[in-house]
């Protein structure tokens, strides 16, 4: 069985302090949930300071982005090596706002997934279609060319750790949450890519996240579907009482 992976990414949200007020109010909202992997992702100098907050907790700490060098000259950089000695141990890579606003490519998320894989941090691949792309008919090919592009060379069992994030552009911080319909054919048919690069028993073990407007009014649809194994959660995990009902599905 897979195990479901819920993720806040806080975005360019959170200061020190008030990251630490968050887990402090969110730890014991959510302690008693187990089977449910529980991360957060602040900026990248909220790391640090999250670790004894989050020591001893079932939270995880995750970064929003990774260079692909270990070390160099590559100022204004941050590698796998620097984020596992700043306490994270997952991070997010190819955002659609990385894609949109920083010129993230398949092929740069390619090289920090690996990065990630080879800096042992657990990547959290985001791929997901524009409004104009779904429009157009063109969803499964964007998401087809944003998989195989940002998992290129990489073998099964290097593969095995990744965690996919589907999150469609349109529904993100916009309210419009792709219907449970929506959501589930997208991931039935990023699992049926997963299944063709790697196997059917790797691709029936890798999380699928749904991202985009969840909420704890939509969460429990979405995770009933059979292909959705987690959520990536932005404006919602920005508050313990709006983030701790999506942790709780299952309540
Ligand atoms: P919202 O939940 O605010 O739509 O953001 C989704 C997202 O981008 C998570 O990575």
């Amino acid at each position: 069985m897979r195990k479901p992976v819920i993720a806040g990414n806080w975005k360019l949200f959170k200061t020190k302090n008030e990251a630490l007020a968050l887990i402090e109010e969110l730890a014991p909202q959510v302690k008693d949930v187990d089977n449910v992997e529980i991360i957060v992702a602040p900026v990248f100098t909220v790391l640090p300071s999250l670790v004894p907050a989050t020591a001893g907790t079932n939270i995880s700490l995750a970064a929003q982005d990774v260079f692909w060098e270990e070390e160099g000259a590559f100022t204004g950089e941050v590698s796998s090596r620097m984020l596992l000695d700043a306490g994270a141990s997952h991070v997010i890579i190819g955002h659609s706002e990385r894609r949109q606003y920083f010129g993230e490519t398949e092929a740069t998320v390619n090289k920090k997934t690996k990065a990630a894989l080879a800096g042992a941090l657990v990547p959290i691949m985001c791929i997901g279609e524009t409004l104009d792309a779904r429009e157009a008919g063109d969803t499964f090919k964007v998401l087809e060319t944003q998989l195989k592009g940002g998992l290129e060379g990489l073998t099964a069992s290097q593969f095995a750790p990744v965690i996919v994030a589907y999150e469609p552009v349109w529904a993100i911080g916009t309210g419009k949450t792709a219907t449970d319909d929506q959501a589930q054919e997208a991931h039935a048919f990023i699992r049926g890519v997963l299944a063709s690069l790697y196997g059917q028993e790797t691709a029936g073990k890798t999380r699928i996240l749904y991202g985009g407007s969840v909420k704890a009014e939509n969460v429990k649809g979405l995770m009933s579907c059979a292909d959705i194994d987690g959520a990536l959660v932005g404006g919602a995990s920005l508050k313990a009482a709006t983030f701790a009902p999506i942790v709780r599905f299952r309540d």
